[in-house]
């Protein structure tokens, strides 16, 4: 870390300003935004950092060139939500060998866990298998229509997703009839959606399954145009519980939702500097996720912060 000394007050006082390159996915969600959020706060000048911040489009190329401009730079740490689980491995190796460490925060990646210091997020497949028990529970042993809006292709939550409902849902009258992404963004639900009662109409339907808020609420927007009523003639399940999808949970025209929280600016800029320090640092971090009934929804709605 370069060291800057502070304020005029003419003491010697100096502080060590930390350079954190952060490469973020995109802007798809509004999951995403509040982790910006999160991570803008906590990277903060005053809590002794420089952020240097690139938000990739969803881009997995384009995210592992961000990685790789933040090591021609020299920032002391880099941190990446990434976009797919694949492809990290050479990159990885880059930073390693320019002796940059890299803290991983949101989703995973499939390299060897060598290359990087530590993760924090969520379990994505806990939020699977949560999603998939209340449909269990909510349609019991009667033939069900399910029609999946999955997180981009090859993202680590896309993938722990469909895993984890999978599981839940074996054994049961649940059918998957379709399985399409939607990118995790309203626009690609809304789409996938549109093609899905093309193809099968509102009375073919029973259940969605979105990977995230954003793609159920645009699913909602389709169900609306088609003139059906969502939450009624098609039951819809969310994972995120971010304000606008908990909204649409008490009008009811989201069912459930299973939360991934995004606050997870606080944990990564600890990390950042504990492993800077040499400190040792659980490779893996898991932060807890609730999930919500309507009721639940009803009462918790005004004071979440995102
Ligand atoms: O990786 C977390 C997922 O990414 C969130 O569920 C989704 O909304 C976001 O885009």
């Amino acid at each position: 870390p370069d060291d800057a000394a502070t304020g005029s007050t003419g003491g010697s006082e100096t502080t060590e300003t930390i350079t954190v390159g952060f490469a973020q996915t995109g802007a798809e969600s509004g999951w995403r935004s509040a982790n910006t959020e999160s991570m803008q706060n906590a990277f903060s000048e005053e809590n002794g950092f420089e952020l240097v911040f690139n938000a990739a489009d969803n881009d997995p190329a384009a995210q592992i060139s961000a990685v790789r401009n933040f090591i021609n730079q020299g920032v002391d740490a880099i941190v990446i939500a990434p976009v797919v689980e694949d492809g990290w491995d050479d990159v990885l190796k880059e930073a390693q060998d320019a002796g940059i460490p890299v803290i991983l925060e949101d989703r995973t990646v499939t390299a060897p866990d060598d290359l990087y210091a530590a993760w924090v997020g969520l379990d994505f497949k806990a939020e699977g298998v949560k999603a998939g028990e209340w449909a269990v529970q909510e349609f019991g042993d009667e033939p069900t229509n399910m029609v999946v809006l999955e997180g981009t292709t090859g993202s680590a939550p896309a993938n722990d997703r469909a895993e984890g409902f999978s599981e839940a849902i074996a054994g049961s009258a649940i059918e998957t009839i379709d399985s399409q992404s939607g990118d995790f963004t309203r626009d690609g639900g809304k789409s996938v959606m549109e093609g899905y009662i093309a193809n099968y109409g509102i009375e073919g339907i029973d259940l969605v399954y979105a990977h995230n808020d954003d793609m159920g609420l645009g699913a909602i927007e389709a169900i609306e145009a088609a003139g059906g009523t969502p939450g009624e003639d098609i039951k819809i399940v969310t994972i995120d519980a971010v304000k606008d999808g908990m909204q649409a949970l008490v009008d009811g025209k989201i069912n459930f939702i299973v939360e991934c929280n995004p606050m997870l600016g606080e944990k990564a800029a600890e990390l950042v500097k504990a492993v800077l320090n040499g400190d040792d640092v659980e490779k893996v971090q898991f932060v807890e996720d609730q999930s919500f009934t309507q009721e639940q929804a009803a009462e918790v709605i005004d004071s979440r912060p995102y």
